[in-house]
């Protein structure tokens, strides 16, 4: 089970996020819904530790943790952005491999084993030697879950995962993230795609912009 308590966030006084709470137990999938502006993005970048919340705590499995503490986040929470976020200077395997060398020690040997099998589950294969302008949308955001996943997390966050993909595509990303359910993972998706939300979401939760 994950879960955060009583988030806030503000930016130049302005309050983004006030006293948010949340949690995914073990193996579902969380969705979270809300206009534009709302503060989706700004609150998974606050679980991931990309921003530093103002307040509140983080629980996995009633264990605290600190998202912005590198040790704490290592195979602890990952974070499939908006924009895919990949290195364009990088090949879809370097792309995948540098994180789990850097921050997990593993032999390059042991990052490249570990991507051709994730690869091969998100149907990647034959796409290693490609740099990310030579992706589709669609294969630019499944190597982006790939790039996630090589870090083994507990709690996998999702920002907007089916903007960039047709139906079609969406439904197979779908696919995907029910198929990760297991291994006591936990998914949190930001969507506006109702259907989306309707094929993979156990729980939805609504936020709204504040004052
Ligand atoms: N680093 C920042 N500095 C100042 N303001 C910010 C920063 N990041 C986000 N904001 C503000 O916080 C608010 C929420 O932004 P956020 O990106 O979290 O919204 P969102 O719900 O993800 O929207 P969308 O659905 O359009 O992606 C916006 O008003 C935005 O301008
Ligand atoms: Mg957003």
């Amino acid at each position: 089970m994950f879960r955060a308590i009583n988030i806030s966030k503000k930016f130049n006084d302005k309050q983004i996020i006030g006293n948010f709470s949340l949690e995914v137990p073990n193996n579902k999938i969380l969705c979270i819904v809300g206009p534009s502006g709302a503060g989706k993005s700004t609150l998974l970048r606050c679980l991931t530790g990309l921003e530093s919340a103002d307040s509140g705590e983080f629980y996995l499995n009633n264990n605290k943790f600190n998202p912005t503490n590198a040790n704490d986040k290592k195979s602890t929470i990952g974070l499939v952005s908006q924009d895919f976020g990949l290195f364009p200077n990088l090949t879809v395997m370097e792309n995948v491999i540098l994180a789990p060398q850097l921050v997990l020690k593993l032999s390059k040997e042991e990052a490249i084993k570990k991507a051709k099998k994730l690869i091969r589950t998100l149907n990647l294969s034959g796409k290693e030697k490609l740099y990310p302008y030579q992706l589709s949308g669609g294969q630019k955001q499944r190597v982006a879950i790939v790039r996630t996943l090589a870090m083994s997390p507990k709690i996998i966050c999702y920002d907007e995962p089916t903007s960039a993909l047709d139906p079609k595509l969406s439904e197979e990303v779908g696919k995907i993230l029910n198929q990760l359910k297991s291994n006591n993972i936990m998914q949190i998706v930001v969507t506006h795609d109702m259907d989306f939300a309707k094929q993979v979401a156990d729980d939805i939760i609504t936020v709204k912009p504040l004052p």
